[in-house]
C-alpha cells in the first residue's frame, strides 16, 4: 500500500470512529467535569513515587488528541525521568527564582526547588515555524506582522490545547499537577536545550509535572461565572479600570495565587 493510500485509510479510520453520547446525557460530562473541578496545582511532590511508563503514554495520548490551528499539531513533549536532568533544571528555575527577587519584580514567585520532586516531568516543546502553516503573507509588510502575530498566538494556544489535555488526562489518573511557563526567556532556553538534545529550532515553551502531593492539596479560588460570561452583549459592569486592575494586582493577587498568603507553595 502506498503511503498516500495508507494515511488515506487511517484518517477513514479516525473518522469513523467518532461516537457522540445523546445530547444533553450527563454521564461523560459529569466525569469529565469531576476530573476538571478536582485538577490542582501542587508545587511539591511525593519525590519517592515512580511514574509507570503507561501513565505516560496514556498522559500524551491525550495531548495528541487536542485541537490545533490547521491541524498543523505542533507539539513536541520531552519526558524527563533522569533524576540528574531534573535537578539541574531545577537549578535554573531557583536561580530564575531568585534574580526575580532582586529584580523586585514583585511577582509572588513560587518555590521553584519543588520542581525536582516531581515524578511526572515532561518539557513541551514547539516548532515556531509552524506559524507559517496558517493564514501569513511573508512579505514583509505591516500586514504581514499583524498576520505572523496572530499566526503566533494560533500556535501558543494550539500547545496550551494539548497541554490541558494531558493535564486534564494526568488528574483523571490522579495525579496532581504543576504547569509551569517561566521559561519563555532566552536564557531559560540556553539553560534547558542542551540538557535534552533540544535542536535549536525548537522552543521549549512549559514544563508539565505531575505526581502524587507532598502534601494535602487544596483548591483555589474562582471567579464567579457573572464576572466572566456575557450573554448576547459584553456587561460592561464587570469591566475594570486601570486603577481597579492594579489594585487587583498589587492586593489580591497573592492571595488567590496561594492558599496562604503570607505562604508561597
Ligand atoms: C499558562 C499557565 C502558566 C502558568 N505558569 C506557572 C509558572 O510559571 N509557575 C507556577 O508556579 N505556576 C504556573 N501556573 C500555575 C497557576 O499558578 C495555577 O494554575 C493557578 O494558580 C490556579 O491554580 P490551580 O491550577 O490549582 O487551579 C501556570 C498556569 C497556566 C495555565
Amino acid at each position: 500500500m502506498s503511503v498516500a493510500s495508507q494515511s488515506e485509510t487511517a484518517l477513514a479510520e479516525a473518522e469513523a470512529a467518532v461516537e457522540l453520547p445523546p445530547i444533553g446525557s450527563r454521564e461523560r460530562y459529569d466525569a469529565l467535569m469531576a476530573t476538571m473541578t478536582n485538577r490542582v496545582t501542587v508545587r511539591k511532590f511525593d519525590a519517592a513515587y515512580t511514574v509507570p511508563d503507561e501513565h505516560y503514554a496514556m498522559i500524551l495520548e491525550a495531548a495528541r488528541h487536542a485541537p490545533s490551528g490547521a491541524n498543523a499539531q505542533p507539539w513536541q513533549f520531552v519526558v524527563v525521568r533522569d533524576r540528574g536532568v531534573k535537578e539541574q533544571i531545577t537549578e535554573y528555575f531557583v536561580a530564575e527564582q531568585r534574580f526575580r527577587a532582586k529584580a523586585k519584580m514583585k511577582f509572588p514567585t513560587p518555590d521553584y526547588r519543588g520542581l525536582a520532586t516531581a515524578p511526572g516531568f515532561v518539557v513541551v516543546c514547539s516548532d515556531m515555524r509552524w506559524v507559517n502553516a496558517f493564514p501569513v503573507l511573508n512579505d514583509g509588510s505591516d500586514l504581514d506582522r499583524m498576520y505572523k502575530e496572530n499566526a503566533e498566538r494560533i500556535l501558543l494556544q494550539s500547545v496550551a490545547a494539548a497541554t490541558m489535555s494531558s493535564h486534564l488526562a494526568a488528574a483523571s489518573l490522579g495525579y496532581c499537577v504543576w504547569w509551569v511557563t517561566a521559561i519563555g526567556q532566552e536564557n531559560a532556553q540556553k539553560a534547558m536545550k542542551p540538557l535534552l538534545g533540544i535542536p535549536e529550532e525548537i522552543s521549549v515553551l512549559d514544563i508539565m509535572l505531575f505526581g502524587p502531593p507532598a502534601g494535602k492539596p487544596y483548591k483555589r479560588w474562582r471567579k464567579p461565572i457573572e464576572e466572566i460570561v456575557h450573554m448576547d452583549k459584553y456587561d460592561r459592569s464587570t469591566l475594570m479600570s486601570d486603577a481597579e486592575l492594579q489594585d487587583w494586582i498589587a492586593n489580591r493577587r497573592k492571595l488567590v495565587m496561594y492558599k496562604d498568603a503570607a505562604r508561597v507553595d
